[in-house]
């Protein structure tokens, strides 16, 4: 049988992978899989040439969102699947997972074709504390800002950050910022088909209040090594059980995902509150988990042996 030939998925901005995931070439071909590096928009490359595709650093799909979801349904064994691309790339599907159950930072939706005026989106910010505006669509904190509830400059900052959103188009979400990512930071837990790799501790992005995150979130990311508590083993594994069995095209029988990160705050009372679930490409921060590069490969490997999960149903 000859070698199999295998995608990672990157943006034009990354088109030598993401430093962390550049190691993932050799660890592969160490399996006997040829793998290499491929922007999502390039239209030369042939995707249907390759045994399987696997997103990474595709970070510029966010104001391209229709377009990324067109390209995932045309690539023809893509990982992870595009129902999941599909569904994981706007944040309401925070709401699914509240529904069912789960503890999920309680959020306030303000959809753009509601037509809101100043003192309608002022009447649903909170009263006290601090609070965040951020996009549905998003990645790498980018759109993301903090106010203060009491201080009346901030909240009519917040208004208009907000009322900018919306007038591009956007869902908006304002959550009561969370004061446990200052105190004691996000972390992130890596899963591999379902089970856990690795976890790491990510320091607050919004320290200033009034200041609007741009694009550089991805790189300067502060992060370092975590052990995560069995509670929040099993809520991330939660999130996981929700995304195996519900997203829509997927059912009980549908495999684990080849990769997962779930991220949650750590709350007070020791339950964690899920902030999101990152199941398209999220830095996975390999160099912080031993041997999780392996662990990264070897399911690779096992995804493209037990070849496409028929339990997903093509939605497009
Ligand atoms: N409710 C919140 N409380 C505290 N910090 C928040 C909150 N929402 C966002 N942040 C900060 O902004 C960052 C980016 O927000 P997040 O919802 O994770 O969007 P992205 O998809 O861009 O990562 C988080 O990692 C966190 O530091
Ligand atoms: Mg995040």
């Amino acid at each position: 049988m000859s070698t199999p030939r295998l995608a990672l998925v990157t943006c034009a901005d990354y088109p030598h992978l993401f430093e962390e995931d550049a190691p993932l070439i050799p660890a592969l071909a160490e399996r006997d899989i040829a793998a290499e590096a491929a922007v999502w928009d390039d239209p030369g490359v042939d995707w249907a040439a390759y045994d399987m595709v696997v997103i990474r650093s595709t970070w510029d799909y966010t104001a391209r969102r229709r377009e990324f979801i067109e390209w995932a349904g045309s690539v023809p064994r893509l990982v992870n699947p595009p129902n999941v691309v599909r569904w994981n790339t706007d944040k309401h599907y925070l709401q699914a997972l509240e529904d069912h159950g789960l503890r999920v930072v309680q959020t306030t939706w303000l959809e753009p074709d509601r037509g809101y005026d100043k003192r309608a989106l002022h009447n649903r910010f909170p009263a006290r504390e601090d609070f965040v505006i951020k996009p549905a669509v998003s990645a790498g904190s980018v759109g993301a800002g903090r106010y203060t509830a009491t201080d009346a400059n901030s909240r009519r900052y917040a208004i208009e950050h907000a009322m900018r959103l919306l007038n591009e188009g956007h869902s908006v979400m304002v959550q009561r910022y969370m004061p446990q990512v200052d105190v004691h930071g996000e972390i992130a837990l890596v899963y591999f088909h379902g089970t856990y790799s690795h976890a790491m501790k990510k320091a607050a992005e919004l320290t200033d209040v009034g200041e609007v995150a741009t694009a550089d979130g991805f790189e300067t990311e502060e992060m370092e090594v975590y052990k995560a508590t069995p509670a929040e083993i099993e809520a991330g594994q939660a999130a996981l059980a929700f995304a195996r069995a519900r997203i829509p095209g997927r059912s009980l029988s549908s495999r684990p995902l080849a990769y997962a990160r779930v991220d949650m705050v750590p709350a007070g009372d020791g339950e964690p509150v899920l902030m999101e679930m990152e199941l398209v490409d999220p830095r996975l921060h390999l160099p912080l988990g031993r041997q999780a590069l392996g662990r990264f490969a070897d399911s690779l490997a096992a995804e493209l042996r037990m070849g496409p999960d028929a339990a997903n149903i093509d939605l497009a």
